[in-house]
């Protein structure tokens, strides 16, 4: 049987090596290839394509109710374009649906031009796109026309395309196209730029396209590109045009064994470039930079296409690449991954971190290594912007997470060994082998690491140069000048692990620098756990990491700065202004979208293990973010649906079922988060050993309350009056779900994330309601006595960074304090 299978698999290998061989030497020919010229009578050819007629009923297309516009009975001017000249207008949600003969990439192009057809102002049109599981376009609306070209991996075998009008509005469509796109186009080893490290995830991306330009070059037009793609001139995304100049030589171009393909892109593109016009100054020193516009706070997949058309001989082209002020590839040498072949054509993908700015910049620039003469060149450039992948929310996921993993952990901490002592004394500790350790350090391996793979692709940082990493792992000394010499006065929070300090790098940039004490065994697990997650993960809602130090045996974790500290230090005890309802549920939406993304937004669920509020930040603008991965887990994808692992966390935010099965899944998050919850309606700490047994642990007590149906009797009472009743019924009750016993009662973390937002849209009803009606549908009156536990006085800093370890942290109360209550409670 086994070997059956393994003898079928070779078949396919074998087919799949032919098929590609076959691949690089004819046309690519697409297996799905529909072109609609929406609205037209006739068929209409454009270059070598043709785009059928779409004007009587439509097979693909199901509608309510549509129009059928032609630009010639309209008042508008026309446009040259062929596809213009008609559309199709919707009034309700419409949709074309495809049958999909072959899974993969497809380029999903919509083309608008709006113009006036009866009473229909296309400018005013406004609607979203979407397939069955992304959204393409939101709230969209078009005053000129304009070109949108995305890429979708289907993975059933039919594509919906969805045009759903907003409001009162209407959506439209001038002509739209649907093709298979090879495989090999977007393969899944691009580095992320920051920190260094490969990036996972591309296959399951969509893609927008933004910017696809032809260095040095002419326009290049669908027909004369191999995938129907347009490649624009580079001129006017030229900072400085007199730094740059052009060369071309297309004939030059080779296509090579494990390089770029004619698909990557036309030798047209490949053939030209611009270059330093560095005027025959050997001393030279500048970059050539191109600026372009986009939108803020997405990632970017950065494709940079390269030939050395320029040189006569080998290894005589040295230069340096960056996105915005990171180095992207140092000391590049475009001989050293041409098998000796000059003119190859490769291409080298990065994944941005998530832009602040709505400009990018591109630069190349000499390289200060060689001694050589100063030079530096760039062909082609993509810009492609990262769909998020919370495009499938809601739909309740029932992946399989995570197979076994764990090692043995060294430290349990204190607080859950304690309470735990009953169930784990006599349990034996499963000591299982370790996976996934052999992929730790990726940021370290990466140095060294040779990743000319075949997609022809360098990952980040691997030249000839041994310390190329350097950018990202920190010299000492600069951790040192950031920090004031790790002066005490700058520390910003202490845990576990050790302080957490204030700093700031030479160019300016606020950061969070976490040094762990020396010689911790569970210390350096957990520092290279948050290292190896961090360096995969990237997500808005998570925090970033900037970079690490390792040398002298340091253990240093650089973050992005949270300017507002953790929430916890906005809930209770450090006299800071309270936070509106608005602003705590938006927090909670955000932190838990996070959540959200290490359940599913990659192959292998991630278990984040100490969901707390003092592990959740807030930036200048309270937008939240997840921190502190040290304790978390993935694994392989194997048949088990729990890792077995010794209890970890924090007191209080325990999962019951964690406790007693010692099995971890993603719904011990999903109670931890549960937890969360209540302290942000309640605003007080979790374990609270000062008050009434009855009160001491937070999660019991709310559920008592929110059983009787008064929650409303508990909440903060700085919140009395301005909580909805409908707002707050719903996030009780979302809380209440993730508090279940046991895991399969538990919501998934999306569908949390939905009842959250539900629960905002409810609150924010209200603002447009009649004031009075408000007033009275308030929450109202609290009895005073059942507050008094908010005063209660802690020790955590307010600003502190997080990274206060489970040990420490028990809502600032002294361990001692906890346990001597606890026993005298049980004992009651
Ligand atoms: C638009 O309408 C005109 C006249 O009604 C017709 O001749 C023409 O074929 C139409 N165009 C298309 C592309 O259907
Ligand atoms: C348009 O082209 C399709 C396929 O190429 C063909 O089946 C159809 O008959 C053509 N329609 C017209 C109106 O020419
Ligand atoms: C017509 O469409 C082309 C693109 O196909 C565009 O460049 C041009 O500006 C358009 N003309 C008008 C008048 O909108
Ligand atoms: C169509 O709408 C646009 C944008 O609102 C407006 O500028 C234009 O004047 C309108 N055209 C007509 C003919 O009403
Ligand atoms: C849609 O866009 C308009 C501006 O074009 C904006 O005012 C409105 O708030 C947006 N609506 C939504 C639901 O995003
Ligand atoms: C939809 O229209 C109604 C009435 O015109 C308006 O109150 C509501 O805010 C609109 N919703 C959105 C999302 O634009
Ligand atoms: C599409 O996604 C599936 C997983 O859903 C993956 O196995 C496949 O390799 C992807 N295909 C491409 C071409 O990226
Ligand atoms: C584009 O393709 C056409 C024919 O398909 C050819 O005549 C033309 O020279 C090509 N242009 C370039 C710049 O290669
Ligand atoms: C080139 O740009 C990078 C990134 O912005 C910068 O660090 C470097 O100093 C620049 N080099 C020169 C010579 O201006």
């Amino acid at each position: 049987m086994m070997g059956d299978c393994r003898g079928f698999h070779f078949l396919i290998w074998v087919a799949s090596v032919l098929c590609f061989v076959c691949f690089c030497s004819c046309q690519f020919d697409p297996a799905d290839n529909y072109l609609i010229d929406c609205g037209s009578r006739t068929n209409t050819t454009v270059g070598n394509r043709v785009f059928v007629a779409d004007n009587s009923a439509s097979k693909f297309l199901s509608t309510p109710q549509n129009v059928v516009a032609n630009i010639s009975e309209s008042v508008t001017s026309s446009n040259d374009s062929q596809l213009y000249q008609t559309a199709r207008i919707f009034t309700g949600s419409s949709k074309y649906t495809f049958s999909i003969s072959g899974r993969g990439r497809h380029w999903i192009r919509l083309y608008f031009y709006p113009f006036v057809y009866q009473s229909y102002n296309m400018s005013r049109a406004k609607f979203s796109v979407s397939t069955n599981d992304h959204v393409l376009l939101s709230n969209f609306s078009v005053s000129s026309n304009v070109f949108k070209e995305f890429s979708v991996n289907v993975t059933s075998d039919s594509l919906d395309v969805i045009f759903s009008p907003s409001n009162n509005s209407f959506a439209f469509i001038n002509a739209l196209e649907v093709v298979s796109v090879p495989d090999q186009l977007i393969t899944d080893d691009a580095s992320s730029i920051s920190p260094p490290g490969k990036y996972q995830g591309l296959v399951f991306q969509t893609f927008e396209t933004v910017h696809r330009v032809n260095m040095g070059g002419p326009l290049v037009t669908p027909e004369n590109d191999t995938l129907w793609r347009t490649w624009v001139p580079d001129q006017s995304f030229l900072v400085n045009r007199n730094l740059a100049k052009s060369v071309s030589n297309i004939p030059a171009v080779k296509y090579v064994q494990g390089g770029a393909t004619k698909e990557s892109a036309p030798n047209t593109v490949y053939g030209t470039a611009t270059r330093m016009n560095s005027d025959d100054d050997p001393n030279a020193n500048f970059n050539v930079t191109w600026e372009f516009d986009v939108d803020s706070g997405f990632q970017y997949l950065v494709r940079f296409h390269f030939c050395d058309i320029v040189s006569d001989g080998l290894n005589q082209l040295y230069f340096n690449v960056y996105i915005d002020s990171w180095i992207a590839v140092r000391d590049l040498d475009l001989s050293t991954y041409s098998t000796n072949t000059l003119a190859a054509a490769y291409y080298i993908d990065m994944v941005t971190v998530q832009t602040a700015s709505s400009k990018l910049r591109i630069s190349i620039g000499r390289s200060t290594l060689h001694d050589t003469y100063p030079d530096a060149i760039l062909n082609g450039l993509e810009i492609m912007k990262m769909k998020n992948l919370q495009g499938s929310l809601g739909n309740s996921s029932s992946k399989k997470h995570v197979g076994v993993i764990v090692g043995v952990t060294i430290g349990v901490s204190v607080a859950a060994l304690l309470a735990g002592i009953l169930f784990m004394l006599c349990r034996k500790r499963r000591q299982l082998p370790q996976l996934g350790h052999s992929k730790a350090w990726i940021p370290v391996s990466i140095n060294g690491g040779n990743s000319h793979t075949m997609g022809s692709k360098y990952s980040h940082g691997t030249t000839t140069s041994a310390n190329s990493n350097s950018g990202y792992r920190f010299p000492f000394v600069a951790v040192q000048e950031a920090t004031n010499n790790f002066d005490e006065s700058w520390v910003i929070g202490i845990g576990g692990f050790g302080k957490v300090y204030k700093g700031e790098l030479n160019d300016g940039t606020k950061v969070a620098v976490k040094r762990g004490n020396p010689r911790s065994q569970q210390g350096l697990a957990e520092f290279q756990t948050e290292i190896e997650m961090l360096s995969q993960f990237r997500h808005r809602h998570l925090v970033s990491l900037i970079g690490y130090c390792d040398e002298k045996n340091e253990m240093i974790l650089i973050y992005e700065y949270m300017e507002n500290g953790t929430l916890k230090g906005h809930l209770y005890g450090s006299g800071l202004p309270s936070l509106s309802w608005k602003q705590r549920l938006e927090i909670c939406i955000g932190s838990a979208r996070g959540l959200h993304y290490l359940h599913t937004g990659y192959a292998k669920a991630v278990i984040h293990r100490d969901v707390k509020s003092a592990n959740i930040l807030l930036d200048e603008n309270f937008m939240a973010k997840v921190a502190d991965f040290g304790l978390s887990k993935t694994g392989p994808e194997i048949d088990q649906t729990h890792v077995s692992t010794a209890v970890k966390g924090s007191f209080g935010y325990l999962d019951p079922e964690y406790f007693r099965r010692q099995q971890l899944t993603e719904k011990s998050d999903v109670y931890s988060f549960g937890v969360v919850l209540f302290e942000v309606l309640c605003a007080r700490p979790v374990i609270d050993p000062t008050l009434p047994r009855e009160m001491v642990n937070l999660a019991e007590w709310a559920m008592k309350w929110q059983n009787k149906g008064q929650l409303d009797q508990i909440i903060d009472p700085t919140l009395a009056g301005k909580i909805r009743p409908d707002s707050l019924r719903k996030f009780g009750e979302t809380a209440e779900k993730c508090l279940a016993d046991f895991g399969v009662d538990r919501p998934s973390m999306g569908d949390v994330l939905w009842n959250l937002e539900y629960a905002l849209q409810l609150q924010e009803a209200v603002v447009h309601g009649d004031p009075d009606e408000n007033s009275t549908n308030l929450i109202g009156e609290l009895s005073p006595q059942i507050h008094n536990f908010s005063q209660v006085d802690t020790s955590v800093n307010a600003a502190a960074q997080s990274d206060v370890s489970a040990v420490d942290d028990i809502s600032g109360v002294s361990m001692s304090r906890v346990f001597s209550q606890l026993v005298k409670s049980e004992g009651r």
